[in-house]
């Protein structure tokens, strides 16, 4: 064969390979057209053996799904604890005193890009420490409250026009930007505390190569080669909020042991994933957590796998992405990460019109979950359908609340 015409193939390769890579089917949104499928049985062993009791559930059934989620969908996290030092920076009363407002650094020891900063909001006149609804923020703990004292975020920000966020920096003008999902006078008139930390500060989200964040500070050392099993940042932001719940344990102000964790969108994927990787977390709420999140794989309706690893290949563990199209041949679905938190009680909300993130594919997760519950004896798993888009609204939270004043 002729030099060019060696050439020629060679690039023909390259062109062919790179279609395959980028062609992803097209988005489904007809129900006509989600395949046939059959989900694996949460209740049964990978080598065929059906739990029989709440013990064997304990002791293998659960592990072994751990392990599963692990290996195939999110990464393992680190195994031996971090060095963490937490250092209050700013504490006060706050919201006309009917607040106390404390910030805590956590400095992660080898982590070069800041601490991961929380915020605390704790309401003033409850007897004893206070539950708490622990969430991540996607723009700075700023946006969450036009409070004017919050220390401003100095990370990078996914640039957002028109949130006051210039060059990717927070500015004076994105205080308070995401405080319709936040209505802490509410939640604080309740009884709850609030807390919170910006998911930047855990892991920056976009693709670098693992390089910032809390990976270079606790990935094992000389790790050139990712291994397929790696923690991607759905990992990272879930270990972060596993120690902010470390925090809260040494901290008065909150009752560690009812910390509601929850968040929205791909925060709800981290969400579920802490909830069933950190059985300290007493309740576990997702909001249109979609794909990766409550939403059933196997569906491919809305958002695929192959599309949210193109999307976002820094998200889940580099094996996930041997499931592109081929779905069916993933070991575990979602249902069985919503399992995975039983008997603690789960809230699932979606949208109806949040078509991208499988409304349906929602509920028929968390029903294909109910068996587990209901085994362990728990009534606790709740599906929720309200009207409207993507987006954490008012009506939301009255539901969290009363879910959390009735479960937790
Ligand atoms: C994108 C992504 C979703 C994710 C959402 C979000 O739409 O495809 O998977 O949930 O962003 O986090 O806002």
């Amino acid at each position: 064969m002729s030099f060019v015409r060696y050439l020629f193939l060679l690039l023909l390769c390259f062109v062919g390979v790179g279609l395959a890579a980028a062609q992803d089917h097209p988005v489904n949104y007809d129900e006509a057209k989600v395949p046939a499928y059959d989900l694996p049985d949460p209740l049964v062993m990978e080598d065929g053996t059906r739990v029989e009791t709440p013990e064997q559930w304990r002791k293998s059934r659960r592990p072994e799904l751990l392990r599963l989620f692990e290996e195939h969908v999110y990464g393992r996290m680190p195994k031996g604890a971090a060095e963490i030092r937490a250092k209050v920076v700013n504490e006060c009363l706050a919201l006309g005193g009917r607040a106390v407002r404390r910030e805590v650094d956590l400095l992660v020891s080898g982590k070069a890009d800041g601490p991961i900063r929380l915020l605390i909001y704790s309401p003033v006149g409850v007897s004893g420490p206070a539950p708490a609804f622990l969430a991540l923020n996607f723009m700075g703990n700023h946006s969450i409250q036009p409070d004017p004292e919050i220390m401003l975020s100095t990370q990078w920000i996914g640039n957002r026009a028109g949130h006051g966020i210039e060059d990717n920096r927070a500015t004076e003008a994105s205080r308070g930007k995401l405080s319709s999902r936040w209505p802490v006078e509410r939640i604080l008139a309740r009884g709850y505390a609030v807390v919170t930390a910006y998911y930047g500060d855990i892991d920056p989200d976009f693709d670098d190569g693992f390089a910032n964040g809390v990976h270079p500070a606790l990935d094992p050392e000389g790790d050139a080669e990712r291994k397929p099993n790696e923690w991607g940042s759905i990992g990272a932001w879930a270990w972060g909020l596993s120690r902010a719940l470390d925090f809260l344990e040494e901290d008065e102000l909150v009752d560690a042991e009812r910390v509601a964790v929850l968040g929205h969108s791909r925060l709800g994927k981290t969400a579920l994933w802490a909830g069933a990787t950190d059985e300290r977390f007493a309740l576990v709420i997702s909001n249109n957590s979609g794909c990766g999140g409550a939403a059933l794989s196997r569906r491919c309706f809305g958002e695929t796998v192959a599309r949210i690893n193109r999307v976002f290949p820094h998200w889940f563990c580099e094996r996930f992405r041997s499931y592109d199209n081929q779905e069916s041949r993933l070991p575990v679905d979602q249902h069985q990460l919503i399992a995975l938190i039983a008997p603690r009680p789960v809230l699932i909300c979606s949208a109806e019109e949040d078509r991208w993130a499988d409304p349906l594919g929602e509920q028929l997760a968390a029903r294909a979950a109910a068996p587990v519950f209901r085994f362990l004896d728990s009534a606790s798993l709740v599906h929720r359908l309200r009207p409207g888009e993507h987006d954490v609204t008012d009506e939301d939270w009255t539901a969290y609340m009363d879910f959390a004043d009735r479960e937790m």
